[in-house]
């Protein structure tokens, strides 16, 4: 990105990262959950959530719906903006990890290269988890009647951009942990992603 602040320097703090992961739990990392709309992104990043402040660990949701109603507010659903909106996600989970949160990221995220872009500012820190559901079941759990909404939208020849319908969603390739939510439930999804954590060793000893 072209910078258009001009003389700003990079501030150091003074606090070593082990220091903060004694008090959150965790040295942190970012959980990116990306999948077709319906396919339980969100209801996995809440109970993901819930599960790891039970246990001792400072877990934070950045949900696509949710950042909409503020920080990406001023952003739509054509290519650019969508690019736009998980520019600024991986940006504040960046900033979020960095102070020991698990960061739980869930967005639709349709792009494999705007994945990737937040990938390359996070390293080993970004877990990209594929919450994969087939289209056809999406539709017929349709939560918000959005898949409804766009055939109709469609049919009046005016398509809004619904991803998987009128937009690309581009499966990853490569993702750390690869969920299938046509027949896993939500607590196995939350229990898989938090073994994969575990492998990771981020979290901090002296926690439940
Ligand atoms: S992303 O593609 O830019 O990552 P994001 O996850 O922030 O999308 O927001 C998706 C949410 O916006 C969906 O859960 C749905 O509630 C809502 N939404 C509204 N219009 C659309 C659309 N055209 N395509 C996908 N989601 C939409």
């Amino acid at each position: 990105m072209n910078l258009k602040s001009t003389n700003v320097v990079w501030h150091d703090g003074k606090v070593a990262q082990a220091q903060r992961a004694a008090v959150t739990g965790s040295t942190g990392c970012v959980v990116w959950l990306t999948g077709l709309s319906g396919c339980g992104k969100s209801t996995i990043a809440m109970q993901l959530e819930q599960r790891l402040i039970s246990r001792g660990r400072a877990a934070y949701v950045l949900d696509g719906d949710n950042l909409r109603h503020g920080l990406n507010g001023d952003l739509g659903f054509t290519a650019a903006d969508r690019t736009e909106n998980i520019r600024r996600a991986g940006e504040a989970a960046k900033l979020f990890s960095d102070a020991g949160l698990i960061v739980i990221c869930s967005f639709i995220s349709p792009f494999a290269a705007d994945r990737a872009a937040v990938r390359g500012k996070l390293a080993d820190k970004f877990v990209e988890v594929f919450v994969d559901a087939p289209l056809e079941v999406c539709t017929a759990r349709d939560p918000k009647g959005l898949y409804k909404k766009a055939r109709e939208a469609q049919a009046q020849g005016r398509p809004m951009l619904m991803t998987g319908m009128d937009q690309a969603y581009e499966v990853p390739r490569n993702p750390e942990v690869h969920l299938h939510t046509d027949r896993q439930g939500v607590q196995e999804c939350v229990e898989a992603i938090e073994a994969f954590l575990s492998g990771r060793n981020i979290f901090t000893s002296g926690n439940p």
